[in-house]
């Protein structure tokens, strides 16, 4: 595979396909209240609107970055899709990553051209796209996921988006059906970072664990408060890692017109929260934190898993006072 790697252009398999339209990719339609259509191209098939009709035909063979002009008098911009507005709108099995969120995993959780990737759930395929096009052609991205219907979703996304649709696959992935916490240490993979987004991280933290090289990161993406509190828990006790970062991102964006210059009215105020932590060399552990936690924080109400290096004793009385 190498030397047939050694001579592939810089852009190949980043998803990026230029010159004229051809059958097969995808088109996003843009009409003038901003309303977007994305689709398929097909030879002899007929796009269909409010606006009337559209012939594929009179796309195919052009340069993108046009307009149409559809049977009814509508006028529709026409691009092919990016990779943030591809998986926005590509069939769904699962809950995608979204691309805000993507970007930050690919910056926070390192993610380098040549790296060895691991992820679980694939879902629809949506971060595994964001995944493929950092590692590149040389790296891998082993993809777990447990249900086969979710699996076929991501196979048929990520083979539509690379442009490999009708066998061939991108040569950096391998797609496991399959509980990551069974499979990873059957496959015996040992890898630069592994990212979780599923209902319970915690289960495959060991599997993560072992699979890890030191030095390596684990990112898990969670979307209530309870799985991030879960998650760090169990990092904390598991022990073998850094102590866990966690953060959001919140994006807005801008109205601009003449001055009436400001944030949108509207943006998505919730996805999901992130977080990593690096793993140490084997047999090693962190630093204690030299932050005692705070009162309560692993009071009586809390039935959770306990930091490896131990908590200080619950101090009752600042735990009765605290408000
Ligand atoms: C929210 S979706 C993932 C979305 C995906 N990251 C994307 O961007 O399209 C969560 C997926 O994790 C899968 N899953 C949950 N636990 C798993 C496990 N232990 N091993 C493998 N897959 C798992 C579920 O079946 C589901 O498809």
């Amino acid at each position: 595979m190498d030397d047939q790697l050694n001579d592939v252009a810089p852009e190949a398999w980043s998803g990026v396909h230029r010159g004229p339209l051809r059958e097969g990719e995808w088109v996003r339609l843009v009409d003038g209240k901003g309303r977007k259509h994305n689709f398929e191209l097909v030879a002899g098939k007929r796009f269909f609107s409010n606006k009337g009709h559209l012939d594929h035909d009179e796309l195919i063979g052009r340069e993108e970055g046009f307009t149409v002009t559809s049977s009814a008098g509508g006028e529709y911009l026409v691009f092919r899709p990016l990779l943030s507005e591809f998986v926005v709108s590509m069939p769904r099995g699962a809950a995608v990553v979204y691309p805000k969120d993507s970007a930050q995993i690919v910056a926070m959780a390192d993610i380098f051209p040549g790296a060895h990737v691991v992820e679980a759930g694939v879902g629809s395929g949506a971060l595994t796209c964001s995944l493929l096009r950092a590692v590149g052609p040389h790296g891998r991205v082993s993809s777990y996921e447990r249900r086969e219907e979710f699996a076929d979703v991501a196979r048929r996304n990520v083979e539509q988006f690379f442009g490999t649709a009708g066998g061939s696959t991108h040569p950096a992935w391998r797609l496991t059906v399959g509980d990551l916490a069974e499979e990873l240490p059957r496959a015996g993979e040992r890898c630069d970072r592994i990212i979780l987004d599923m209902l319970a991280p915690w289960d495959c933290l060991d599997a993560a664990a072992d699979a890890l090289l030191p030095g390596g990161i684990v990112c898990a993406y969670v979307a209530t408060t309870t799985q991030l509190s879960r998650f760090v828990e169990t990092v904390r006790a598991h022990g073998g890692f850094t102590e866990p970062h966690a953060w959001e991102s919140l994006v807005r964006d801008w109205h601009l017109e003449g001055l009436a210059v400001r944030p949108d009215h509207k943006m998505m105020g919730h996805t999901a929260f992130l977080v990593t932590a690096r793993r140490m060399a084997p047999g090693e552990r962190a630093p204690l934190k030299k932050r005692r936690p705070a009162p309560g924080a692993y009071g009586r109400d809390y039935s959770g898993p306990r930091p490896a290096n131990g908590v200080p004793p619950v101090d009752e009385e600042a735990e009765a006072t605290e408000t």
